[in-house]
């Protein structure tokens, strides 16, 4: 048996489709959304995210700034450019992409963003109302996730969810969202013993580790969704998930490949927050 591909890239432009509708309304009554990316240095990997970022923007309809700083800012000039942005009244979504230089503290950043405009999910204030369950900004990359298990029509209450890795940014809030929608959730990590006979018990299984094609079919229930989040650069220049693809399609039922899985989902999600947000910065929500 091999598995059904989950497809993120179609999924994704299902959903780019219905925002871009929705934004086309908001500006015809004069609520345009808006969304400002910051980047400062020139870290190759993260001016080809702001590129796609601001791409994504102008496909859908989004009003857009994007700030490139030198290398050299210091951080009373980003946290200056921060508060402007939280003051900026066309701006809705305020993104400050990660690594930053280390001169700059990433907390008084994070911090600093006005917690309805952090379309991220990375605020204290929306990490704190995820985790009591009350309206929040939800990360991009765990909301994907999310979204993606439920488009295979197989319904996550009261199923037993394995979420591999425990990272602020993924691990963590995969589980409380899993756990949001009623599954019974068990998380591994680097040190979890018998790994494998966990990962097994799980309908769902999502991998979030950082090592290339290290969860391989032994870690796979038959018939589980197998969602890999992962994203290594291998030697050869090629894209590997945490999942090894060719093993784990044997066992699976669903599984999302890499690239064209979770990673075409980030920036769409980040999109729908950057909706989400000048709806409620509007009254509108
Ligand atoms: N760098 C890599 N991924 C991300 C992300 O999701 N958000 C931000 N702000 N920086 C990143």
């Amino acid at each position: 048996m091999s598995a059904s591909i989950i497809s993120g890239k179609q999924v994704s432009e299902q959903i780019r489709e219905s925002i871009a509708k929705e934004v086309q309304i908001l500006t015809e009554k004069g609520h345009r959304p808006g969304l400002a990316v910051v980047l400062v240095g020139e870290d190759p990997a993260s001016q080809v995210y702001v590129r796609n970022k601001e791409k994504a923007c102008h496909e859908l309809g989004f009003y857009s700034e994007v700030h490139r700083l030198s290398p050299a800012t210091s951080q009373e000039e980003l946290l200056a450019l921060v508060d402007k942005l939280n003051r900026q009244e066309n701006i809705h979504g305020i993104l400050v992409q990660l690594p930053l230089p280390k001169q700059i503290n990433e907390k008084s950043v994070i911090d600093a963003i006005a917690p309805e405009k952090d379309v991220d999910g990375f605020h204290p204030v929306n990490v704190g109302n995820l985790m009591i369950g009350d309206d929040s900004l939800l990360p991009c990359t765990p909301a994907g996730v999310i979204e993606l298990i439920k488009r295979t029509g197989v319904s996550i209450e009261g199923k037993h969810a394995v979420v591999i890795g425990r990272s602020n940014i993924v691990g963590k809030p995969v589980s409380l969202l899993l756990q949001r929608e009623n599954a019974t959730v068990t998380m591994c990590h680097s040190r979890t013993a018998n790994m494998a006979e966990i990962a097994r018990q799980g309908d769902i299984l999502v991998v979030a580790i950082g090592r290339a094609n290290m969860i391989d079919g032994s870690y796979v229930k038959p018939g589980a969704v197998v969602i890999d989040v992962g994203m290594n650069r291998l030697d050869n220049g090629k894209l590997a998930g945490d999942v090894d693809y060719e093993s784990a399609k044997e066992f699976a039922g669903f599984i999302t490949p890499v690239p064209g899985g979770v990673g075409p989902m980030t920036i769409t999600m980040l999109m729908q927050n950057t909706l989400l947000a000048s709806k409620r910065l509007n009254g509108l929500a």
